[in-house]
């Protein structure tokens, strides 16, 4: 399962062809639109499937449990209300010696910009019913590495390999560089 999967094209561009030819795969979002955009975009016949699954959720499908030999999740997770019920769920929906992989974002300076602009009144209105948590579970940590591998030991995963990486972006375009972030919003004007 991909968790998080958004428009599915890292599912089917970068997961699955790294997998076993007869894999099967499985992206789930918990937006809808995002589904339907995968579904329709990338869809295949026995192989590649998406679904709506809030990950977070405390009534996890039947249908998942056990059901899974690697599980991924790539720049989602840190959206997680309760990201220690995600990774409980994570843990339920493998299969015994069934390996994790997963990318979460502990601090970004996008973090201050989201908090500031719901906050504001002139863009409040537009941003209701947000499912996606404004406060990201690491943002304040002081060592999110060590409280990170403190939860996973904690639900039971054994952890082989746990990294925290400073990353930096630069662009010579201010334009550019602003629209790698700012699609991820659409901001009034
Ligand atoms: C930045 S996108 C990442 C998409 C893709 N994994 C990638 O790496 O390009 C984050 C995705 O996480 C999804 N997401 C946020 N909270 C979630 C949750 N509780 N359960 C499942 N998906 C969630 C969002 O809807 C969004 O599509």
């Amino acid at each position: 399962m991909d968790i998080g999967c958004g428009p599915g094209d890292i599912t089917n561009d970068i997961i699955l062809p790294a997998l076993h030819p007869n894999a099967v795969i499985i992206g789930t979002d918990i937006s809808e639109d995002m589904i339907k955009y995968a579904r329709k975009t990338y869809s295949k016949e026995k192989q590649l499937d998406f679904d709506v699954l809030d990950i977070q959720t405390k009534e996890l499908p039947a249908k998942y449990i056990s059901e899974f030999d690697h599980i991924f999740s790539f720049h989602a997770l840190h959206w997680c209300f309760d990201i220690k019920q995600a990774f409980k769920n994570i843990y339920r929906m493998l299969r015994p010696n069934g390996t994790m992989l997963v990318l979460v974002v502990s601090l970004h300076p996008i973090c201050k910009v989201i908090q500031e602009t719901i906050q504001d009144n002139r863009f409040a209105p537009y941003i209701k019913d947000v499912n996606i948590s404004p406060v990201w579970p690491f943002q304040d940590s002081v060592n999110p590495n060590r409280e990170l591998k403190g939860l996973l030991k904690e639900i039971g995963f054994k952890i082989d390999h746990c990294s925290h990486r400073n990353v930096y972006h630069f662009d010579d375009n201010s334009d550019q560089f602003l629209c790698k972030y700012f699609d991820l919003f659409i901001l009034p004007t």
